[in-house]
């Protein structure tokens, strides 16, 4: 257990040392703060230096991970030993972006081979519909690609395929429906034409129910006007583990993209999955992407810890959940086409280390994962950032801002990264009553009526901040962030002893809504659960139109 551990009582008693000092004192004291706690990589500038940290901190913090065995750890997940035990199977994402020569094994066998005829399958796939070979029924080339997924297969590629929208084909559109309510698909069908139509149904399991509805509503909308399921296959493709399913479902199987069980949903837009961001992007900017991964995998296997920008992103993290009781992480881009990535990393992040029960099967005894939100910045600013200003919580955050915008526009863009100084800036120093008084005396304010408001106007600061400056949001910067955060994730999930790969959670709900469904078929009156559950079912039921 952690918590029992030398290194975690240190840490304990550090914080209590140092849980009072200012940051605006320490950046006053110290002038190479920022060159001390700032890590390269490639075009990726972390900024660390606006954490609740000392020297000391950080010595204890690269302590705890060296003892938590985040070496070995490293090591045996990119060895392909099966530490995801709950389900028995390796974790190797990374073989799908390992563009050296080298393999990669998992019970001493070399998977590589599979993963690169899958690449080429892709490749021939994508450049077939983006160079307008592929033909649809009637002989006429694609121009809108619907991915039909929710989680894993489909928060990855809708993130990356609008993040690289300026690197992206114009003139074919692109559709992610995940909710399995009819308002989702209704509003995508209705704007398009089936013959020019491709549906990627992405489901490892072809077997999740949200997918699996949304891909038979898609397939009688388009056999209501294509009346010739022989068609099927040149507007339905499949991205699965399950071949059989996806053949029953009238799939070619030549149009059938394999998954393995090695990668978690959530880690999987560098397989198949990510066949609508090849489409979009072409697959050279695809394997641009792939680098920047690769070469992020080889600098967190490499760098020292001290060196090393995932590490140490996931020991801050570690800091402030378990040291300081921070609950929550926000992650706010200030780059329009990072929108999706919030919510991206909120599967990434929660689903991985949402966890309470550690390796040995025993219940924790500290915190875990935190809650991840998060929004493009600068409308988050007009939005929540109140709370992280001056509500009662901490709540660390990372700033992500490219220096170039695609654009160009530079009066916008230095509007942009004004604000991003600004905003960190600000939560680090706050502003003191001192500072507030003399603001209010230079406008003019006085007596009462200044002492009234003056501690409104205070701002306590001491806020912690992660800044990552990227040149330009571009294929390969993209690949590295996002490897960048799944190994974050990764080495705060060895901290805290659980198993970041698995999804337990998930299933519960799952199981309980097939039951209710059966029980919603008919008006009679439902009584087998709580008094609450029964009474909204019923209400639900008794208030439904005739039809529904
Ligand atoms: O319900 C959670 C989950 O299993 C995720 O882990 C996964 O990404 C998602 O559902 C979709 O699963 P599938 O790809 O099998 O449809």
């Amino acid at each position: 257990m952690p918590k029992s551990t030398a290194i975690w009582e240190a840490l304990q008693s550090h914080y209590q040392e140092i849980c009072d000092l200012q940051m605006r004192d320490q950046f006053a004291q110290d002038p190479q703060r920022f060159e001390k706690f700032s890590l390269e990589h490639n075009d990726i500038l972390l900024d660390y230096s606006k954490n609740r940290i000392t020297d000391k901190t950080m010595e204890l913090l690269f302590k705890l991970a060296r003892e938590s065995k985040v070496e070995e750890w490293t090591q045996k997940m990119f060895s392909g030993e099966k530490i995801n035990h709950t389900e028995d199977r390796a974790v190797l994402h990374s073989a799908l972006r390992n563009i050296s020569d080298k393999p990669m094994l998992i019970d001493g066998q070399d998977v590589m081979p599979e993963v690169k005829n899958e690449l080429q399958r892709i490749r021939k796939l994508s450049e077939s519909i983006r160079s307008r070979q592929w033909r649809g029924v009637s002989g006429q080339p694609i121009t809108d690609v619907v991915n039909i997924g929710i989680g894993g297969s489909s928060l990855g590629p809708e993130m990356v395929t609008d993040a690289l929208r300026p690197y992206g084909i114009h003139d074919m559109h692109f559709h992610f429906v995940s909710n399995v309510d009819e308002n989702h698909i209704m509003a995508a069908l209705e704007m398009l034409k089936p013959e020019t139509t491709l549906f990627i149904i992405s489901s490892k399991t072809f077997t999740t129910q949200e997918t699996m509805l949304n891909a038979s509503t898609a397939r009688k909308w388009f056999l209501k006007s294509v009346d010739d399921t022989s068609a099927i296959k040149k507007h339905f493709v499949a991205v699965t583990s399950n071949r059989d399913a996806a053949t029953k479902f009238g799939i070619d199987p030549e149009n059938i993209f394999m998954m393995w069980d090695w990668v978690g949903g959530r880690y999987s837009l560098w397989s198949a999955i990510g066949l609508p961001i090849v489409i979009s992007i072409g697959m050279d900017n695809f394997e641009a992407m792939m680098q920047g991964a690769y070469e992020m995998d080889q600098h967190f296997k490499e760098q020292p810890f001290e060196k090393n920008i995932p590490v140490v992103l996931a020991l801050l993290g570690v800091w402030y959940n378990n040291f300081f009781n921070a609950q929550s992480y926000a992650i706010l881009p200030y780059d329009q086409h990072l929108h999706r990535l919030p919510a991206y990393l909120q599967q990434a992040d929660m689903e991985s280390n949402g966890k309470y029960v550690d390796r040995e099967g025993q219940q924790v005894d500290i915190s875990t994962g935190p809650i991840i939100f998060g929004e493009i910045g600068i409308s988050a600013q007009h939005a929540f950032y109140q709370l992280i200003h001056q509500g009662t919580k901490l709540i660390p955050a990372d700033f992500l801002a490219p220096i170039t915008d695609y654009h160009c526009i530079m009066r916008h863009h230095r509007v942009l990264m004004s604000n991003v100084f600004a905003q960190t800036e600000a939560l680090m120093k706050g502003k003191t009553e001192s500072e507030v008084r003399a603001e209010l005396e230079a406008g003019g304010m006085s007596g009462e009526q200044l002492e009234a408001l003056l501690p409104y106007k205070v701002f306590l600061g001491n806020k912690p901040t992660n800044t990552l400056l990227f040149q330009t949001l571009d294929p390969k910067t993209l690949g590295g962030l996002i490897a960048m955060y799944e190994h974050k994730i990764f080495v705060q999930g060895i901290i805290w002893n659980i198993n970041s790969f698995d999804q337990w959670g998930v299933e519960l709900g799952k199981q309980l809504a097939v039951k209710i469904q059966a029980e919603l078929e008919d008006a009679s009156e439902v009584t087998v659960h709580d008094s609450s559950t029964n009474g909204l079912i019923n209400y639900y039921k008794n208030n439904r139109p005739e039809k529904q």
